[in-house]
């Protein structure tokens, strides 16, 4: 048997800032491009959304089930099958247009309620198997790319809220992944939802990162 608490490698007693902590330690080492595999990087994130339905649901108490009985192993139980993420997703580019900024913290609900084209704003379902660049593309959306391989920031996007994973050896300096800015080629989604700002490679502080136009590159 193999609890969310042991996959997530805390205390049974944990507090939130402690999980919440330690999940993001064992996403980064689980990751298929740090050395992990899928399978354990889907495990990670199951253990952490067991724990954060337990919170939601009043921290175990009454008849919701005691995260210290799930077996992770159980592949009959439910929720064993990891989720697709839900991404709300707006174009860099509707911003210049109606003079909305990157950290307005109403843009999406702004984005909601302008008459925007179907590929400037939305939601598409990203499979636990794909980066968020393979999402957008396999449900038929054109974000721009370039290397595919976390040299440029062709492919940036700005995260507004959720957890998009960033690999080791990317491009992106420190102070900018931590303003939220990731890279949607080799980013996989960590929480159950996303919103982020695609096309972000239009903005000055990514000028230097981005690779000039060639045969691979889209927009
Ligand atoms: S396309 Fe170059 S890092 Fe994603």
């Amino acid at each position: 048997m193999v609890s969310p608490f042991e996959v997530l490698e805390v205390d049974e007693d944990a507090d939130d800032a402690t999980i919440e902590r330690a999940y993001r330690e064992r996403v980064k080492q689980a990751h298929p491009d740090q050395g992990g595999t899928l399978e354990e990087f889907q495990l990670v994130r199951r253990a952490y959304r067991e724990l954060d339905e337990r919170d939601r649901s009043g921290g175990g108490n009454g008849d919701a089930t005691d995260p210290a009985d799930i077996d992770l192993d159980d592949d009959d139980g439910a929720g064993a099958e990891a989720k697709p993420v839900r991404v709300e997703f707006l174009d860099y580019e509707v911003l210049g247009d109606y003079g909305w900024s990157l950290d307005d913290e109403d843009l999406f609900r702004k984005a909601s309620h302008a008459d925007l084209d179907d590929d400037e704003h939305g939601r598409l379902l990203v499979q636990p198997d794909e980066s968020l660049l393979e999402g957008a593309e396999n449900r038929g959306f054109g974000w721009p790319f370039s290397c595919r391989g976390g040299a440029c920031a062709n492919c940036a996007v700005y995260v507004v809220e959720g957890e998009l994973s960033q690999p080791a050896n990317h491009i992106m300096p420190d102070d900018l992944a931590e303003r939220g800015f990731r890279l949607s080629c080799n980013g996989y989604p960590v929480t159950d939802e996303l919103k982020i700002v695609f096309n972000v490679k239009h903005r000055a502080e990514l000028d230097d990162l981005i690779l000039p136009p060639g045969p691979f590159t889209r927009r």
